[in-house]
């Protein structure tokens, strides 16, 4: 089924028109998490209404980026929004997204993770990237990206070959996170 953009009139206009499901985020130490995710063969309908899922599942986190493997699928997928909470939203989606070129400038952001949940810490990287990856549509683009895009792009692409922002910290500062989380599971 389908509804017509018109049916949302005076209320903010929703980037889809398929009824969405959340899916169930994997926190750490989820095994899961640590899988290499395969590439997309065909950006079919299969893999759009797993992105759409995923931004809905991302938006009522709230994140502002989400990658296939934290809902438990292995695919090269990942959605972003980085829009600000006064700007419309803006969602983003790669399929098979590639880094074409990394500057050698890098830069710390404090990063979080819906997967390492109530845990920030600052993580360096190249500053600048240059991206390739297919649309929702299945179109290949290229893109440069700085700033929050850079860092969050980063981020969900270490996603998809199992590396989570806490394991560029030390060894120690990993394990009292994961030992963190743990605990505010067994509390929930
Ligand atoms: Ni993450």
């Amino acid at each position: 089924m389908r509804l017509f953009v018109s049916y949302l009139d005076g209320r903010e206009q929703r980037p889809y028109v398929r009824p969405m499901a959340l899916r169930e985020i994997l926190v750490v130490p989820d095994p899961t998490l640590k899988k290499v995710s395969a590439r997309v063969d065909v950006v079919d309908d299969a893999v759009r209404a797993l992105m759409d899922d995923m931004l809905e599942t991302m938006y009522a986190a709230p994140g502002i980026g989400l990658a296939a493997i934290q809902v438990g699928v292995a695919k090269r997928v990942i959605v972003m929004d980085l829009a600000r909470a006064e700007e419309p939203p803006a969602p983003q989606h790669f399929v098979n997204p590639e880094i074409l070129w990394a500057s050698e400038e890098t830069a710390p952001y404090e990063e979080g993770c819906l997967s390492v949940p109530e845990i920030y810490d600052e993580v360096e990287r190249p500053s600048q990237v240059k991206i390739r990856y297919q649309t929702y549509h299945g179109e290949t683009v290229e893109e440069d990206a700085e700033g929050l895009y850079a860092v969050c792009i980063q981020h969900e692409m270490d996603h998809l070959d199992g590396v989570l922002f806490i394991d560029h910290l030390s060894r120690l500062k990993r394990e009292q996170a994961v030992k963190k989380v743990k605990k505010q599971a067994k509390a929930a």
